[in-house]
């Protein structure tokens, strides 16, 4: 299927998009409150600053109520992450705008054939199909790892220090 084959044309009343991600209080409150789990403040703070894009979506209070993230190399990779709503804003296409809002802005800012993934949790797997998204298996299957401290390991730096290995 080729995007777009919908399009988020307004938010509903009352709601602001805005580019850039949340800060990070309100981003581990939107994660927890959505049921993704918030992250430790360094993973947070440091995570926020590390994406190719973000944006969420504000209510008529300024509180953050949805939001979107995008890893990508610029070139033609994305990876899209942190797709959340608050539930008591879900079910009002904001979910929608917000993928639509990232499709857009790697559909702008990427050479044509641009491949955009991410990892489909329940809830958001209706979104995703009708945005075009489809299942990468059989050819691929989407794994995950996530590494622990090692016994010894030095205190964490939080980014790469190649000058320092130097
Ligand atoms: C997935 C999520 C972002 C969707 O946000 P939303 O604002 O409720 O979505 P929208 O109102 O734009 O709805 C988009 C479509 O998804 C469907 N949808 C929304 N929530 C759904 C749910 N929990 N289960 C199944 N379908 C759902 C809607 O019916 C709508 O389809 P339609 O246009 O054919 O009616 C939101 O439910 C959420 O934050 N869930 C918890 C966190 C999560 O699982 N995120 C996805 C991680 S991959």
């Amino acid at each position: 299927m080729t995007y777009p084959p919908r399009v988020a044309d307004s938010l509903p009343e009352g709601y602001l998009l805005i580019g850039g991600p949340p800060d990070a209080e309100h981003y581990n409150r939107l994660r927890d409150l959505a049921g993704l789990g918030a992250r430790t403040p360094e993973q947070a703070t440091a995570g926020l600053h590390g994406a190719w894009w973000a944006l969420h979506i504000v209510d008529d209070a300024g509180i953050p109520v949805a939001m979107g993230r995008v890893l990508g190399d610029g070139g033609w990779y994305f990876h899209i992450i942190d797709m959340a709503v608050d539930p008591a804003h879900q079910r009002r296409g904001l979910g929608a705008a917000v993928l639509d809002a990232l499709l857009t802005r790697i559909r702008d800012n990427a050479p044509p054939g641009a491949y955009v993934c991410l990892m489909a949790d329940e809830p958001g797997r209706h979104l995703y199909r009708s945005f075009g998204f489809e299942p990468s298996l059989p050819a691929s299957e989407g794994m995950k790892l996530v590494l622990k401290p090692l016994p010894g390991d030095a205190p964490p730096t939080y980014g790469l220090r190649t000058r320092e290995r130097r």
